[in-house]
Order: structure tokens, then sequence, then C-alpha cells
């Protein structure tokens, strides 16, 4: 085991003992990142879901899938090529009736997780990251508010010094295909255009060149 992955496994016991404080009856655990620790392009997601809760690792399911999708699409692997991983580390639930469903975070969740999500980026120290939706963008830009349509697709600044591109959350884009089939298609386009970038600034891509012709030049 290198140095950093030591680093990364007692940093991993460090927030589970730490955050467990969060969990109550309705959660399982605490749900830490996963990947290659020396890929260079973190992707970042919101929190755990019902499944990520049941097994332990970020973006396992519907959302994932997605992800996952695009990686493939791209010729990237998602144990291999990047880490992966959330601003908040339990399922923030809220009951109705008798089902648990999933809610945004709330200030403790995200204010009790960050620190360990600092180190965590500190450790991995990706060459890029990926940000997945407004939860992710507010929590690593340091905004109380973010607009989608005005940031998605830009590299920003961050307070890592690590240069991050935001983009939707996969959860927003299967929203949608429910509402909007064409919409969602477009938001998907994006959203594969978006990880390509990513993939491009952290090298493990190379960047498609598109050959412009003189058409009208003598
Ligand atoms: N949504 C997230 O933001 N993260 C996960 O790990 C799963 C779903």
């Amino acid at each position: 085991m290198s140095e950093k992955q030591a680093a990364l496994e007692a940093l991993r016991r460090e927030t589970e003992a730490a955050l467990s404080t969060l969990l109550t009856p309705d959660q399982t655990q605490v749900v830490f990142g996963e990947g290659n620790p020396d890929a260079p392009l973190m992707l970042v997601g919101e929190a755990p879901g019902p499944q990520e809760d049941r097994e332990g690792r970020p973006f396992v399911g519907k959302s994932g899938q997605l992800l996952e999708r695009v990686l493939t699409e791209l010729g990237l692997d998602r144990s291999r090529d990047v880490w992966i991983s959330n601003v908040v580390k339990v399922w923030p639930t809220r009951r109705q009736g008798r089902s648990l469903r999933t809610r945004p975070p709330n200030a403790a969740e995200r204010q009790a997780s960050w620190p360990f999500f600092e180190r965590e980026v500190r450790l991995i120290r990706p060459k890029a990251l990926l940000l997945l939706g407004g939860t992710a963008a507010k929590a690593v830009l340091g905004r109380s508010a973010v607009r989608m349509r005005d940031i998605r697709g830009k590299w920003l600044e961050t307070p890592f010094g690590i240069p991050a591109l935001v983009t939707y959350h996969p959860s927003y884009i299967l929203r949608m295909q429910g509402m909007r089939p064409d919409e969602a298609e477009r938001l998907l386009a994006e959203f594969r255009a978006d990880v390509r970038a990513a993939a491009e600034r952290a090298g493990l891509l190379a960047p498609i060149h598109t050959e412009t012709t003189d058409a009208g030049a003598e």
C-alpha cells in the first residue's frame, strides 16, 4: 500500500468514526469516496442515496449507472481513471408516510462533512474537479447560491487551486427523462461534453481537434 493509500484509509476511518454521529436508525453507514487515489480527475456529487447507503459506495444507484454509462462511452473506467466522492457523506433522508425519501443535505450535514471532504481532495490532489450539480458546486466554490445556466460548462477557480468544471447532476437528467425526453437528450449531450472536457483537462483523453477549412481562400 502506498503512503497515499494508507493516508486515505486513515482518513476513511476517521471520517466514518466522526460522521457516524449523524446516522439515525434510518441510515446504514457513512459513504467515503472510491476509485483510483492517483486519478487525475475527481468527480464530486452531492450525497449518497438509498443504494449508496446500503452498499457503502458512492454513485452505485441510478445516477451512478448513468454516470458510468457516460464514462464508458468515452472509454473511461470508474475504478481506473477517476476518484468519485460526495461533499456530504451520509444519506439525507425524510420520512413520507412509511417510506424514506432523499432530501437535499442540510447545513449540519454539509458542515460536518466538509472538513473530511476537504482533506480528501487535498490527499487525492487531482488535476481537475468535475462538480456534479448545484450542491457540489456551492460547497466547492464556496458560494451560497449558483445558477446552473450561468456556470455549467465553465472552468472555475477553487480554493484548492484545482480547476473545476460544473455540470448537471445525473439525477436531474434522469428526472427530466421522465418529464421532457427532448430536454433530457440535450442535457445528456451537454453532460457528456462536460465529462469529456474534464477528462481532457485532466489528461485522460486527447482533445478532439475540429479541422477548420478555409473554403473561400484561393
Ligand atoms: N447522488 C449523489 O450525489 N451521490 C451519490 O453517491 C449518489 C447519488
